[in-house]
């Protein structure tokens, strides 16, 4: 079974991704990484996160190694990544190694913005996971100050709304609810609530 898991920015797609995978045995693709790969490259070269031809000449060299570099976790990197990713030739040159990816085996875990919607949406689950922006931006600078990154709650939080708007209104792929997801809120839930809950869920579409 394909696993869709799609929502906007700290809203506990990862840990919940991940955690589903180790249940099911199925590899996971973070395809987040991807896009920070993408952005990544461009800004190392001294490229123009809005220049599309630079942004799509960095998407045509990055590669699956390329994807557990922490340094892709940088604010820096998440912001250029919602404008690389809002180009449509971008999102393309992407688009069959996901698919590749979720048709490799005989289950894959994929979370991002547009799984259930564009690359998978033939997928056999599809989850929206959401949080208040509030919830967010807390685990968000919670998890800055973890890695030794000082982080100030109301930049943060203003950050994520910043990406959530740009991420909603782009015209190749915006983050939306597939009709078909069910949506499962983190707000109140620990990452041992919300895999109890999307278990629950996939149990009825097995
Ligand atoms: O999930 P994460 O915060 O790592 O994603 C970084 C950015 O990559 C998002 O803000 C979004 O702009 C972009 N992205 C995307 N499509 C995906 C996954 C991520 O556009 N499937």
């Amino acid at each position: 079974m394909i696993i869709a898991i799609d929502g906007p920015a700290a809203a506990g797609k990862g840990t919940l991704a991940r955690r589903l995978a180790a249940h099911f045995g199925y590899p996971h693709l973070d395809t987040g990484a991807l896009y920070r790969a993408v952005a990544r490259r461009l800004l190392e070269a001294g490229g123009d996160p809005a220049d599309a031809d630079a942004a799509l000449a960095a998407a045509r060299l990055v590669t699956a190694d390329e994807l557990d570099d922490p340094r892709l976790r940088d604010e820096a990197v998440g912001r250029a990544t919602s404008i690389v990713s809002a180009h449509p030739a971008v999102r393309a040159a992407l688009l069959d190694f996901q698919r590749r990816f979720a048709h490799a085996g005989p289950g894959a875990v994929l979370d991002g913005r547009d799984i259930g919607t564009v690359v998978c949406p033939d997928a056999g689950a599809k989850l929206f996971v959401t949080a208040s922006p509030e919830a967010r931006a807390a685990r968000r600078a919670k998890e800055l100050r973890d890695r030794g990154v000082p982080a100030i709650d109301a930049r943060v939080l203003q950050d994520i709304k910043e990406r959530d708007a740009r991420d909603s209104s782009r015209s190749a792929a915006p983050l939306a609810q597939a009709a078909d997801a069910y949506v499962l809120d983190t707000t109140q839930l620990d990452p041992d609530g919300a895999l109890a809950a999307a278990l629950a869920y996939i149990a009825t579409r097995e």
